[in-house]
């Protein structure tokens, strides 16, 4: 169940930055309405990256559930605050980003403040998104792809 979890968590990621990568580009050059729907897909993407992730972060990792024991010293192993913090703290700020932008682009009329509401929020998640990922060569750092279902 682990491995299934991670292994749809890790292929998830490339939706939800694709969406992030393509929706600031939209809302800077492209029309409304492609922007609206790239918009949609990367909250969508987050949303379900957010699940999974609270899964492996509540349920099924092992490094958060050893965290939990004792979170003073998984503070001091920069490998395990990466999972239990930063990782989580980075992603979820991206998801609430996300949303709060769906709101705010639908509390105004003018269409350049939705524009220029849509560029800030997808563009601060998508960078969000790229600053919490366990990039391969960092200390924490995991494959780019991963296979494995079982
Ligand atoms: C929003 C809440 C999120 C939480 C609570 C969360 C939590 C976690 C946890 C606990 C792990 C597993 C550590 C382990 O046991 O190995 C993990 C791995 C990972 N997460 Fe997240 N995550 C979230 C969102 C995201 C998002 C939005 C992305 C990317 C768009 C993402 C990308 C990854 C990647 C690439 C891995 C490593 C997967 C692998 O080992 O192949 N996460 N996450």
């Amino acid at each position: 169940m682990y491995s299934t979890i991670l292994t749809i968590h890790s292929l998830v990621r490339w939706i939800a930055l694709a969406a992030g990568v393509a929706a600031t580009m939209a809302a800077l050059t492209g029309s409304d309405k492609r922007t609206d729907r790239l918009g949609l897909l990367l909250m969508i993407a987050l949303d379900v990256q957010m699940l999974l992730g609270l899964i492996l972060y509540l349920v099924l990792s092992p490094y958060t559930s050893q965290a939990i024991e004792d979170f003073r010293a998984a503070l001091q192993n920069p490998q395990m605050r990466f999972w239990v913090v930063e990782h989580t703290a980075t992603m979820l700020g991206a998801v609430i980003v996300v949303h709060g932008g769906r709101v705010l682009v639908l509390k105004t009329e003018a269409a350049a403040d939705k524009r220029t509401r849509r560029i800030v929020c997808f563009a601060i998640a998508t960078v969000g998104m790229i600053l919490g990922m366990p990039w391969p060569g960092l200390p924490y750092g995991r494959p780019l792809i991963r296979w494995s279902l079982g």
